[in-house]
């Protein structure tokens, strides 16, 4: 088991480059599946859920060709139209297989993602947009079973805001005859990114990024050349990591605009914020200040932020509120921290964080991908040494680290542990 080790107490300085999207790269990985040519994308990151959708889908007979940073895919001559659980249990993002293979191929046999650590994360809402869009669909032995003719375009309307349901019944609707509406839908960067991707295709997609998203069918959709966008989450975290450390970091390579609930936290907390086209420099000096925070879908505050931002609360020179919305059990980081020194209190799905002069280094265990980088971040900004234990959670969603935290100046290093 691979370990990070850090030493903490050092301001981070200086500029770190954010990678290609993971939440946006897997849906657009996934739309391989909706055409015979070939999908060149670029800015794909080098995340173990990068590698194991690309394992799906080459195990679908999905042609891939990856060299850095560009994958090059192609569905041409698909073997298989199954998604086995023993890799859909490892990444539940498997699940935006469903929909293109529908759409495309009629059939689809993909094994429910079931649980993860921050909660039940039932596929309900896709499979009641597939339904309405005319397919079979049936649960058996732990699989989805998709059978369709031809989809045909349907009024959606999801029960709650769901990204990957939205992703997934666009990619459905997008072969579909006729009009699809989806209502309430996500309005995620990432789900714009997607629909960038898919009309690139040859899809007639519009309103992506608001609450209704029209898709008018077409016959086919043909190759396209697409560029990932940057990751909004690894932006944030490295913020919070400079603020935690009263440090003075340039991120480079983000969207300020996709940002904006979370620099707007940042500035109530004291921090000193400029940005540009595709940068956001934060500065801070003293202790953070308190601040209150509800997660709720895009263009609100960020529940794939939440985690980091205890991490800087903690150290904050009064008590924070921090509220989570939308999973129900996303509050594993808090033990973990409190044996770092932080001072939490849970009472359901809100946390009061009484902030605290300073955190000290402790061995602790990462338990999900954002939590992970949480305690890097609190391990930074605490005073000697600590370890954080199952690094497989932060390397789905964080390529290199380590790496780019030296770079600012951090003490830490991999260590097989
Ligand atoms: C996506 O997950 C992201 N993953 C998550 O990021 C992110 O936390 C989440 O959206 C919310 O922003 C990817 O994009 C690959 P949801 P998703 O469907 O789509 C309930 C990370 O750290 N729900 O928007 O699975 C669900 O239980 C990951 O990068 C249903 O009840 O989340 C949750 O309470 C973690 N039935 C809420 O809706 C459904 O059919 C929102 O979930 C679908 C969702």
């Amino acid at each position: 088991m691979e370990k990070l080790k850090i030493r903490g107490g050092r301001r981070l300085v200086g500029e770190v480059h954010v990678s290609g999207a993971k939440n946006a790269a897997l849906p657009i990985l996934c739309a391989s599946l909706l055409t015979a040519q070939d999908l060149k994308l670029s800015n794909v990151p080098d995340l173990a859920d990068v590698r194991t959708m690309l394992r799906l889908l080459e195990g679908m007979g999905v042609k891939v060709e990856r060299r850095g940073h560009e994958v090059t895919l192609n569905a041409g001559a698909l073997t298989s139209t199954v998604a086995p659980y023993e890799l859909v249990k490892t990444m539940r993002a498997s699940i935006l297989t469903l929909c293109p293979l529908a759409a495309r191929f009629g059939s689809a046999r993909v094994s429910l993602p079931g649980g993860c650590a921050i909660g039940a994360r039932p596929v309900d809402q896709h499979i009641k947009g597939l339904r309405a869009l005319g397919a079979k669909v049936e649960i058996d032995h732990g699989y989805v079973d998709a059978q369709a003719s031809r989809l045909k375009g349907a009024r959606i309307v999801t029960d709650m805001v769901t990204v990957t349901g939205t992703e997934n019944l666009m990619m459905a609707a997008v072969l579909a005859e006729g009009r699809t509406v989806i209502e309430n839908a996500a309005r995620e960067p990432e789900v714009s990114d997607l629909a960038e991707c898919l009309n690139a295709m040859g899809a007639r997609i519009s309103g992506a990024g608001t609450p209704t998203i029209v898709i008018d069918g077409v016959e086919t959709l043909h190759g396209a050349e697409h560029r990932v966008i940057a990751d909004r989450i690894e932006a944030g975290s490295y913020l919070c990591a400079a603020a935690a450390t009263r440090g003075d970091v340039l991120v480079r390579g983000c969207v300020p605009h996709d940002l904006e609930a979370v620099t707007a936290k940042l500035a109530e907390m004291g921090a000193g914020l400029e940005q540009g086209g595709d940068w956001i420099r934060l500065s801070m000096s003293g202790r953070p200040h308190p601040v209150k925070i509800r997660t709720t879908p895009h263009p609100g505050f960020p529940t794939d932020m939440q985690a980091q931002f205890m991490a800087v609360a903690a150290l904050a020179d009064g008590a924070s509120e921090i509220t989570e919305t939308i999973f129900e059990n996303r509050f594993m980081h808090v033990p973990e921290l409190a044996r770092m020194g932080a001072k939490i209190r849970v009472n359901g799905n809100t946390a009061v964080v009484t902030g605290v002069e300073t955190l000290e280094g402790a061995d602790v265990m990462a338990t999900d991908l954002r939590a992970s980088a949480s305690l890097v971040i609190a391990a930074l900004a605490a005073q000697g040494e600590s370890t954080v234990d199952r690094l497989y959670h932060l390397d789905r969603g964080y390529e290199r680290m380590e790496e780019k935290l030296r770079v600012l100046g951090a003490d830490v290093e991999r260590v097989r542990g």
